[in-house]
């Protein structure tokens, strides 16, 4: 069973909500949790207010016969369904923070950090990441087998974990992080680095736009299946990150880049990159083995982070 670790704002309610996957009747919620009956009465109010609907009946008690699409507890049946355990030991959800990758710099490895919805959501190079409820924003907290100079590598996989989960979609990767469907923005992924050098932790953070409003220029997934559901996009994502990491760990980095190539929208194309001031600019021929991005003007150059433009 899953420590799910849930903020001050939502009590843990996943007990209640598997035994009243059954009927139960008020006495037996009460005895169960040592609490009088207008306390149970309040929880199966808070319940319905969290979006479950609640079937009660003078003899048999209560049932829930329909859950939110969203919830802790839908999170956690999720992750436990793909058996996410290898990876996420244990999770971390918040109706609402600040980010999940400023949750998750002090944790241990094998946590898993969820937000509902972020007030200040980080993109990369400093930007904000629009993260209003809708969306999903999820850190990981790894510990790799290798150094930090794989670390592209690792953002680079997810990449390409997410671009597949979303292949009913049609998503492409544009280089270094950013998975597209039909041109334009739905998913970014910012890696960051915590703990020392001995014992590197790396967090990998990971926002998509589901239902959420998004800024101009970007979309979400509902623009193109106005039914799609959080859950059922979390489980593929995470799944196939689980996937891909253990790749990546076991050496089959090679089979990820060919991975890659296969689904990105930027080689061959025109780029423009700003690499901390400095402008590249000419064909993406390639990545490399190493993860870096090839360009070709006058002769070819290596790139390995920065902001891209199409020109
Ligand atoms: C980008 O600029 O493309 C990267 C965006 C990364 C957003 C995700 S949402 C979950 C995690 N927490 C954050 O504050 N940022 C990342």
């Amino acid at each position: 069973m899953y420590p799910l670790k849930i903020d001050f704002e939502e009590e843990d309610f996943t007990e209640l909500v598997s035994l009243l996957r059954n009927w139960a009747s008020g006495e037996k919620i009460a005895k169960k949790f040592g609490i009088s009956r207008n306390a149970v009465w309040k929880k199966i109010q808070r319940l319905k207010e969290m979006g479950f609907e609640v079937e009660s009946k003078r003899r048999k008690g209560y049932k829930i016969v329909s859950q939110p699409d969203f919830s802790a507890i839908s999170i956690l049946e999720a992750l436990k369904s793909i058996n996410a355990e290898r990876i996420v030991k244990r999770i971390y959800y918040y109706p609402e923070t600040d980010s999940t990758n400023n949750r998750a710099r002090n944790l241990e490895s094998g946590s898993f950090v969820i937000a509902r919805r972020q007030l200040s959501g980080k993109g990369r190079l400093g930007r904000e990441w629009m993260s209003e409820k809708g969306g999903l924003y999820f850190s990981f907290v790894l510990e790799p087998p290798f150094g930090v100079e794989d670390v592209p590598k690792i953002t680079l996989t997810a990449g390409v974990a997410v671009a597949e989960s979303l292949a009913d979609f049609n998503a492409k990767l544009k280089w270094p992080n950013d998975v597209l469907i039909h041109g334009k923005k739905v998913c970014g992924i910012l890696s960051e680095i915590s703990g020392e050098v001995e014992r590197l932790k790396i967090i990998v953070g990971v926002g998509i736009n589901v239902k959420n409003p998004v800024p101009e220029g970007a979309t979400n997934l509902a623009a193109f299946n106005p039914e799609v559901s959080l859950n059922e996009v979390l489980k593929e994502v995470v799944r196939s990150f689980i996937d891909y990491y253990d790749r990546l760990c076991s050496g089959k980095w090679e089979e990820i880049r060919q991975r890659w190539i296969e689904l990105s929208d930027t080689i061959g194309k025109k780029v423009k990159v700003n690499v901390a001031g400095k402008i590249y600019s000419g064909k993406a021929i390639g990545l490399d083995v190493d993860g870096g991005l090839l360009i070709e003007s006058n002769g070819v150059e290596k790139i390995y982070s920065g902001d891209c433009f199409y020109i």
